[in-house]
């Protein structure tokens, strides 16, 4: 079909060759594990609330949560409407909310009693209804600790809950295990129940629409995948900084820290997008293949490479903008002295044909300068001199891809200064998605709950990308836990990290950049 054909108003919908149909949604029953929990209230309800006012969802369509507190329909519905007024980002309308409410149920048990699984099992036979194929689509999406998942999972396989007679996807949240065997043991519990291809595993940041422009960007402009390699590229950062402490979220992010945290999702997932050679096609299992060779391809860390290549740090207390701010160690929750790590910076290897000689220089950490996503591409120095001794100050080539607050791409290069006879300066090209597209910024759950519903699992991470990713950061992990840091709080909060973090850049000649 052409380009431009408008069949149907969506958003998603403006495809080139992908079969309208496989981009329906069918009819289908939800069913939120935790769905009166902290996510399913600041996230799932309000994006569900959002798809529906923007007409994406089926006329049949159910969401039934499952959680503890005891309470009725009605109340929950009610519970909920206070939630999407609160965190639905001004969506909130009273005639939608009474049409969508109508949708919503509740269930009041444990995940641990067989009597909560037969009374699901009631439920669900009265709310789901046919597909166009005439199976009848049920998701479970996990909104729980991580500790009660196996439960749920052996629960609805004992109760035939898992296949037949139902069509069943499953969504986990992370964190995905706390290293690579609990990864893996996790990973079995799944599969034991579910196929693979029934497996949604988030990482939201794949739902954000300019990561997603990465394979785009790379792969559909020859100009810059010629150049995408060891021959031209000096270097790449990845930055992933939050101004935010730990909020309310101590006791989480105390058995966390932030390389389980950020490091290995996040950050990860960035490194592949950059780094992955082409999918052979726009399939799922092609692109999770080429990312996955890329987790193979990133060169493990001896305790010595860990000790001179990665630098940890934990805040400390500032006082910014007049307002005294907290350090890490006084936060709610946290021991007086812990030593866990906020703040994570290293360099990385992608040892391939491609890669082999580029350090990807990584950063990440809470209570920093500014909230900023990017990826800088540092190209290499032109190889001569051109324009004189005296102007040897010439600024490299970089290609910055934001990935948020602002979603853009621009290019630096030097022209020629007016009227000087051999002066370069240093310009941007740039794109906004915003500005470009008019768009609103579209939340990644909108995004990645539709693609479930579909069917879609290419931003979905498999399990041998998981487990590859656990293989990346456990032995820093390990390290880190093993010889305890000499000097935390080592950074202020409000700054760009520990001075670790910039020794590790310039001792090479460089620094790190932001846009
Ligand atoms: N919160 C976030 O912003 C966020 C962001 C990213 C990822 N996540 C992940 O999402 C998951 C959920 O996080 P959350 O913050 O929503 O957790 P939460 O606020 O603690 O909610 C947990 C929910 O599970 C229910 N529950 C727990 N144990 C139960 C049991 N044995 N039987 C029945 N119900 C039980 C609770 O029911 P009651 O309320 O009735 O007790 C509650 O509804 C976690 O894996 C977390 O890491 C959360």
């Amino acid at each position: 079909m052409d380009c431009n054909d408008t069949l149907f108003p969506s958003r998603f919908l403006q495809t080139c060759d992908i079969p309208l149909p496989s981009m329906n949604v069918e009819p289908f029953t939800l069913v939120i594990f935790g769905g009166a929990g902290d996510l399913s209230k600041k996230k799932l309800l309000p994006t569900l609330f959002h798809l529906y006012r923007e007409k994406e969802l089926p006329k049949n369509f159910s969401v039934l949560a499952f959680a503890r507190s005891k309470m009725a329909d009605e109340a929950y519905r009610q519970l909920m409407k206070e939630s999407v007024r609160e965190f639905g980002e001004g969506s909130f309308s009273e005639p939608s909310w009474a049409e969508f409410s109508r949708h919503l149920f509740y269930l009041s048990g444990s995940f641990e009693e067989d009597r909560s699984y037969e009374e699901l099992n009631k439920i669900v036979e009265r709310l789901t209804v046919p597909t166009s194929k005439g199976d009848r689509q049920l998701i479970y999406y996990l909104s729980v600790p991580p500790q009660v998942t196996p439960v749920i999972v052996e629960k609805l396989k004992i109760h035939c809950l898992c296949k037949e007679p139902f069509k069943t996807k499953i969504i986990a949240e992370k964190p995905f295990g706390r290293d690579r065997p609990s990864a893996a043991k996790l990973n079995k519990v799944l599969t034991d129940a579910f196929d693979e291809n029934q497996i949604y595993r988030i990482d939201h940041y794949l739902g954000k629409e300019t990561v997603q422009n990465i394979i785009f960007f790379r792969f559909a402009n020859s100009i810059f995948e010629d150049l995408w390699n060891s021959h031209h590229i000096d270097h790449v950062q990845i930055t992933v900084a939050e101004d935010l402490g730990i909020e309310r979220r101590g006791a989480f992010y105390e058995a966390s820290g932030v390389v389980r945290d950020i490091v290995q999702n996040h950050l990860l997932q960035l490194i592949a997008m950059v780094a992955m050679e082409p999918p052979i096609g726009f399939e799922a299992e092609f692109i999770r293949d080429e990312k996955r060779k890329v987790f193979h391809s990133i060169q493990p860390m001896s305790d010595d490479m860990i000790d001179r290549f990665t630098v940890r740090g934990q805040y400390g207390p500032a006082k910014i903008d007049g307002q005294d701010i907290r350090g890490y160690r006084e936060e709610e929750g946290i021991p007086a002295g812990s030593n866990t790590p906020t703040f994570f910076a290293a360099r990385f290897h992608v040892a391939n044909w491609r890669w082999t000689g580029v350090p990807f220089y990584l950063r990440t950490g809470k209570r920093m300068s500014k909230r900023v996503t990017e990826i800088a591409i540092q190209f290499k120095q032109p190889p001569l001199r051109l324009f004189g001794r005296t102007c040897d100050v010439l600024e490299p080539n970089i290609l910055l891809l934001t990935i948020q607050p602002d979603e853009r791409i621009s290019l630096r290069f030097g022209v020629k200064y007016p009227y000087s006879p051999n002066q370069i300066y240093t310009v941007n090209m740039a794109f906004g998605y915003q500005e470009t597209f008019k768009t609103k910024f579209q939340h990644p759950y909108d995004r990645l709950l539709l693609d479930c519903m579909k069917g879609d699992l290419t931003l979905f991470v498999r399990e041998d990308e998981i487990e590859a990713m656990w293989d990346v950061v456990d032995p820093i992990i390990s390290r880190w836990e093993r010889v305890p840091p000499l000097q935390f709080p080592n950074y202020a909060a409000g700054t760009w990290g520990p001075q670790e973090a910039h020794k590790l850049l310039n001792q090479e000649g460089r620094q790190w950049i932001t846009g």
